[in-house]
């Protein structure tokens, strides 16, 4: 016990430089993973950290670089499990521990009143995630801040997230090829990944993709003049009956991480319509629009298409 005080303790005292300097040195992030292995019990090279800024707060991932390592898989879940309930204390001590005192949006985050900020543990197939969620804008923008923090200061050890859904580590579809680890970067500068259509997948998954923009844009008209039936109509025939046909339209083509964004996204229009016609609250579905929208822009951000030869 006595020593494992003193180990905090030189930890502690390790020099922490500041974030004014955007990028972390390879010095700095070789000191972050070294405080961070007595912190975190997981192993950072096995694992992948997902720090996800969204607009209620941020969501924060722990996965598995290999689905079969289920060794690292409940390590993560134990360290995650345990910091939610610190964090839900008001406890930061953990990230305190790797990132120093002065992490920016702690402050803020410490000083919430009970119920300003929810902390949510969740298990994921490959890992467990927290979510963070603040009704309050400055404790949003402290979560993303406390957010920034880590990844800079996590490096290549961790991730903004844009090329992952968080839809992708819930729900498993069958029948569709696992090409996501391997698929190709199109270059240095565009970092989304490549999927490989033919001629004619393509020009299929650009129509729907002009249909989803022209739908959109026609439940924003209905939604000005308040017609929540239009918009009731216009979102169901976007929702998951659009994708009846995927599994033979791409054979496969399409990544599975992919696949889960897009049933995820289409599936958001359903609960539009559903809602458009109980609720009847044209800001509801405003938000909610808005919210299948940065599903749309998570996915544009990750992928683009390369035509077989
Ligand atoms: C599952 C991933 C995914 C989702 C979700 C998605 N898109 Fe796309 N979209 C793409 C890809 C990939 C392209 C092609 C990008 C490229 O090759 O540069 C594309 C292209 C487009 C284009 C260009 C079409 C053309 O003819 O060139 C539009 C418009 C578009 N998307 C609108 C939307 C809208 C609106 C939504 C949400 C309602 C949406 N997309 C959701 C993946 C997605």
């Amino acid at each position: 016990m006595k020593s494992l005080t003193l180990a905090v303790l030189a930890l502690l005292a390790l020099p922490m430089s500041t974030w004014a300097g955007e990028k972390a040195t390879e010095a700095r992030i070789k000191e972050v993973a070294e405080r961070g292995r007595h912190v975190m019990p997981f192993n950072l090279e096995q694992t992948t950290h997902i720090f996800k800024k969204v607009p209620t707060g941020g969501i924060q991932q722990v996965i598995v670089k290999d689905k079969a390592n289920t060794v690292q898989i409940k390590l993560i879940r134990e360290h995650l499990s345990k910091i939610a309930r610190e964090f839900k204390a008001g406890n930061f001590s953990d990230p305190v521990k790797i990132h120093g005192k002065n992490m920016p949006g702690l402050e803020k985050l410490r000083n919430a009143k009970s119920g300003e900020y929810k902390v949510t543990y969740k298990e994921l197939a490959n890992g467990a995630e927290i979510d963070y969620v603040s009704k309050k804008p400055e404790l949003v923008t402290a979560i993303h801040q406390f957010f920034d923090a880590q990844l800079s200061d996590h490096a290549r050890h961790a991730t903004s997230g844009h090329d992952m859904s968080r839809h992708s580590m819930h729900h498993s579809m069958h029948g569709m090829s696992g090409a996501s680890a391997q698929t190709p970067k199109a270059d240095a500068v565009d970092q989304r990944l490549l999927i490989q259509f033919d001629e004619v997948q393509r020009a299929y998954f650009l129509k729907d993709m002009r249909t989803l923009f022209s739908g959109t844009q026609a439940i924003l008209g209905a939604l000005a003049n308040e017609d929540m039936q239009t918009v009731a109509k216009t979102a169901r025939s976007l929702g998951l009956g659009m994708t009846h046909d995927v599994k033979s339209k791409y054979h496969g083509a399409i990544p599975k991480a992919m696949m889960h964004m897009g049933m995820a996204m289409h599936r958001t229009f359903d609960d539009i319509a559903r809602d458009a016609e109980s609720i009847r609250d044209s800001k509801h579905t405003l938000q909610q629009l808005s919210s299948t929208m940065a599903q749309c822009s998570a996915c544009h951000a990750s992928y683009q298409i390369q035509v077989n030869q």
